[in-house]
């Protein structure tokens, strides 16, 4: 039988020489692929070793400390990604019509929003275990990025995109406030208005946060601009510096719960704020949604499960 007839392929490569190829390449290595798929190192080179004498060329080849496909690997690499996510949509649409909540759930956050994701996902799992979840976690502009290319289930932000075909839901509240160390000057002064901020030291989200969009938009509206007499590349980050005296800024509620609690931080009573807003479950639309995400946009829609350690309150 000739070597490289479909035939001969589908006698001797097994799915799970592609699945362990797959993972090689993606991984750029041996021993990650072996970690993540549970196999010794020797049984990974083995499996690898059987399916290169099968397509009869070399499939990977060694660039420093990193494995690389060569040009037959690289097709084989394309076939293997085919056939696993057609295998994995074969689980979803099984799963489905046995009306069971299975399968791969991959959710991309915008940061601000992984305080609160991980309780309405661990409530979400306890109630369907067999659901395999993945949360990716950047700011608006890479989530945005993200739902372009169509990479994950489902998102949650706090804006809407506007140029783009979406679907969106709101589900939770999302409230900002302005925040400062407790001994600022302005931690005692009641209605603030809104441009003595421009005479602050203003913490400002990196460019691409949505929290900073919304921000710079507000003071916009108002006809004012605010010159960032710092940015820093996360809420963590903004916290910490506030926390250190180092100047103002606007998060939501969500980042601040232990800090508030805690007294390391206190909201500062400006014009205009707590500024209310809401976050959105959002995907492309028309795109086919499976069972598992369906069933996690109705678990989160669900006010009822939404009374876990959220949120701070004022
Ligand atoms: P961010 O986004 O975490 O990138 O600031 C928040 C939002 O979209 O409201």
């Amino acid at each position: 039988m000739n070597k490289t007839s479909s035939d001969f392929l589908i006698r001797h490569v097994t799915l799970r020489q592609l699945q362990i190829y797959e993972a090689v390449v993606r991984l750029g290595g041996y021993s990650h692929a072996g970690r993540l798929l549970h196999l010794t190192q020797p049984t990974v080179s083995m499996q690898l070793k059987k399916l290169s004498e099968t397509i009869d060329l070399p499939l990977l080849e060694q660039v420093g400390k990193r494995t690389h496909p060569t040009a037959a690997g690289r097709q084989v690499y394309k076939t293997a990604c085919n056939i696993l996510e057609q295998l994995s949509d074969l689980e979803n649409t099984t799963a489905e019509l046995k009306q069971v909540v299975k399968g791969n759930l991959q959710i991309a956050v915008v940061t601000t929003a992984k305080y609160f994701m991980p309780y309405l996902l661990g409530a979400f799992l306890d109630l369907h275990p067999q659901v395999k979840p993945s949360l990716t976690v950047a700011n608006r502009a890479l989530v945005l990025e993200r739902l372009r290319c169509n990479q994950d289930d489902l998102l949650i932000m706090g804006q809407v995109p506007d140029n783009l075909k979406v679907e969106a839901h709101p589900f939770l509240h999302n409230t900002l406030v302005v925040i400062s160390h407790p001994d600022h000057p302005l931690a005692q002064s009641r209605e603030i208005p809104l441009e003595y901020l421009s005479k602050e030291r203003f913490l400002e989200r990196e460019p691409g946060s949505g929290t900073r969009l919304l921000t710079e938009r507000l003071f916009a509206e108002q006809g004012f601009s605010i010159e960032p007499y710092m940015e820093l590349g996360s809420s963590e980050a903004i916290k910490q510096a506030v926390m250190a005296g180092l100047g103002i800024a606007v998060l939501s509620l969500h980042n601040l719960r232990l800090e508030l609690n805690g007294g390391h931080l206190v909201i500062l009573d400006v014009e205009g704020f707590p500024l209310q807003r809401q976050w959105y479950v959002v995907y492309l639309k028309g795109k086919k949604l499976s069972l598992a995400t369906r069933t996690f946009i109705e678990f989160i829609r669900d006010p009822s499960h939404h009374k876990l350690p959220l949120m701070a309150s004022i």
